[in-house]
């Protein structure tokens, strides 16, 4: 019998830097894209190609995109190596530069939709849902196909609207499921759900006939809730988690979140029940420890803090 395993995606590179105020370098990030790669982690989000001026951080994707090594991973099958776009401009410098999966991300919810994105959830849907069929319609055109993951922010609450109804939800996991996305990430995005808000919104979606292999979970921090949350989501039957090294992240349009649970926190909880990974615990808190001192910030990660204190 197969030991049972969890996949990480690893969204440092994008989530993680979107909302550091300081310019970062590029080769920073470069850096930061081969050591994670490293260690084990073969889903890793390189960056997004979306308004330099709505996230100005990463207004260097293109650079992160040619660089040599990062190629070289692209053309690798055994690496999964997302890129968020937010429209057919982001779709079209993606796929110029050889990247083989997009993420297109919606709202559940009107406000922060508005903020993030400048449209209605509807309008946001459309859209992506238009880069779907693109990215899906390119092995037409003689290339390979792209695949296609899926986000839905504030599954528990919006920063404007207050809570989130689960049909809001639904509604978006069906239309982006139905759009050819593999995989859709519920993102608690303000990082304020607790396992209880997990579980009633999971068991809401399978009676809703929306297959939980389907899922991906993608929990912020804010109230220390994420590493729970991963547990309960898991004990519900997801297996697909996204997390940041040393817990960066958090949204410019998503006031007070704070970073995405903490990779390193994932490797260590799911060692320790036995779930494989994938992941060197040892290099990846090696990793986390390095960033944090490249951007002069105090690592969020409670597992890496531990074992480099050890
Ligand atoms: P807009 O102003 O309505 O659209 O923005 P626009 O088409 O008028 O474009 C404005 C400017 O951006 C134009 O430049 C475009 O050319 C340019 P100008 O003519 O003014 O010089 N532009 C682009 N440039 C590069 N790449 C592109 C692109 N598109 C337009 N793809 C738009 C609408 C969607 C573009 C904008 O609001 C945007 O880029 N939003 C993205 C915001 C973002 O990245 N947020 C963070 C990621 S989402 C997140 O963190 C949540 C998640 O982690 C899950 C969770 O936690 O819940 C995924
Ligand atoms: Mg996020």
């Amino acid at each position: 019998q197969q030991s049972p395993s969890v996949r990480i995606v690893e969204v440092g590179p994008r989530d993680g830097l979107q909302n550091i105020r300081d310019s970062v370098p590029t080769q920073t990030k470069l850096e930061l894209i081969r050591r994670l790669q490293a260690t084990g982690l073969s889903t890793i989000e390189l960056t997004s190609v979306v308004s330099p001026r709505a996230v100005p951080q990463l207004k260097d994707c293109r650079e992160v995109l040619q660089d040599e090594k990062v190629k070289t991973f692209l053309h690798n099958p055994r690496l999964q190596l997302p890129v968020l776009v937010p429209n057919e401009k982001g779709l079209k410098i993606a796929i110029e530069h050889g990247v083989r999966e997009v993420a297109v991300f919606v709202s559940a919810t009107e406000g922060f939709s508005k903020a993030n994105i400048n449209c209605s959830v509807q309008e946001g849907l459309e859209r992506a849902k238009r880069v779907a069929a693109l990215a899906l319609a390119t092995k037409e055109a003689g290339e390979f196909q792209i695949a296609v993951r899926g986000y839905v922010s504030c599954i528990f609450a919006d920063p404007f609207d207050g809570q989130t109804p689960h049909s809001a939800v639904l509604h978006c996991v069906q239309e982006l499921l139905q759009a050819g996305c593999y995989e859709i990430s519920l993102g608690d995005t303000l990082g304020v759900g607790s396992p209880p808000n997990v579980r009633s919104l999971l068991a809401y979606l399978k009676v809703n006939n929306i297959p939980l292999s389907k899922l991906a979970g993608h929990f912020h921090d804010t109230y220390g809730q994420a590493v729970a949350n991963v547990w309960e989501a898991y004990t519900c039957g997801l297996t697909v988690f996204d997390s940041s090294v040393a817990g960066l992240g958090g949204c410019p349009f998503a006031p007070g979140a704070k970073g995405n649970v903490a990779t390193e926190d994932l490797v260590y909880m799911f060692n320790n029940a036995g779930i494989s990974t994938g992941v060197d615990l040892t290099r990846l808190t090696e990793v986390g420890t390095w960033i944090s001192k490249q951007l002069s910030i105090t690592n969020s990660s409670r597992v890496g803090t531990a074992l480099m204190i050890k």
